[in-house]
């Protein structure tokens, strides 16, 4: 029993060994097929390393409430993706802008208030500051690097967007945002504020990779 607990964690341990060696430079794996990134990824969709594992991910346009996205998404045997770093900021703005054919606008992310945090709002529990108060809700997107709030956000709503903008910073009298910061938003509604800079007018869906 003992030497099979061995062999196994040997083998264990291998293996990730292996695939983290063999994926952690794009760069150097960009002509290998055995670490392309996307691999198993349907065409079109992006893959990411991430922490537990690859990630693939694809936005779209489209305006709606966030379970009018979420729906669309698992169309796709998908689920509304998280954000998990600057990298990914920057391919979902990027693609917001190429599939949109606008500047700027907001997509539906996989993250929601705590229940813990409704209402009755705990204060010590529930600050923006601690990021306790939003979680995510794709299953592979992990700690807070993705959140990245708007200066004035968020006020407590259940659902969150993220800005996205081929443009690192988006002006608009008298404020400005930056592509990937988020904001929470009422979840079936699909306006900011009647602002085209601020509407909605994407999301953006992950699911796992088909081949590990
Ligand atoms: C990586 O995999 C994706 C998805 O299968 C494919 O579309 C793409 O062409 C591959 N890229 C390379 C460099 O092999
Ligand atoms: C979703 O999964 C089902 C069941 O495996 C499959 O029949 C269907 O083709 C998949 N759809 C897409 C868009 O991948
Ligand atoms: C967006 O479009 C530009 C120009 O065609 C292209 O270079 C870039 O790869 C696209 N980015 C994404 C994430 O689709
Ligand atoms: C940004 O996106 C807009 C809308 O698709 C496009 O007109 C513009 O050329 C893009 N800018 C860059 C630098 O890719
Ligand atoms: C807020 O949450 C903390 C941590 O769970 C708990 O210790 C405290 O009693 C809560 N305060 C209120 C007013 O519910």
């Amino acid at each position: 029993m003992q030497f099979l607990l061995i062999t196994v964690s040997i083998l264990f341990s291998a293996f990730f060994g292996i695939s983290i060696q063999l994926c952690s430079s794009d760069s150097t794996c960009a002509s290998n097929s055995q670490c392309n990134v996307s691999r198993g990824c349907p065409d079109g969709w992006q893959g990411f390393q991430r922490l537990y594992g690859r990630w693939c991910m694809k936005t779209f346009s489209g305006s709606g409430t966030r379970s009018w996205a979420l729906g669309k998404c698992r169309n796709l045997n998908a689920t509304l993706s998280g954000i998990q770093n600057v990298n990914e900021q920057n391919f979902v703005g990027n693609q917001f802008s190429n599939v949109s054919g606008i500047i700027s606008g907001g997509v539906w992310v996989g993250a929601r208030r705590r229940p813990q945090c409704f209402n009755a709002l705990n204060v010590t529990l529930c600050t923006p500051q601690t990021t306790y108060a939003y979680y995510w809700t794709d299953g592979s997107t992990h700690g807070i690097d993705g959140f990245t709030w708007h200066p004035y956000q968020p006020l407590y709503e259940d659902c969150v967007a993220m800005y996205a903008t081929n443009r690192t910073q988006v002006n608009y009298s008298p404020d400005e945002f930056y592509n990937g910061q988020l904001t929470d938003l009422i979840c079936n509604q699909p306006l900011m504020i009647d602002n085209t800079f601020f509407d909605v007018n994407g999301y953006v869906c992950g699911k796992l990779p088909s081949i590990y």
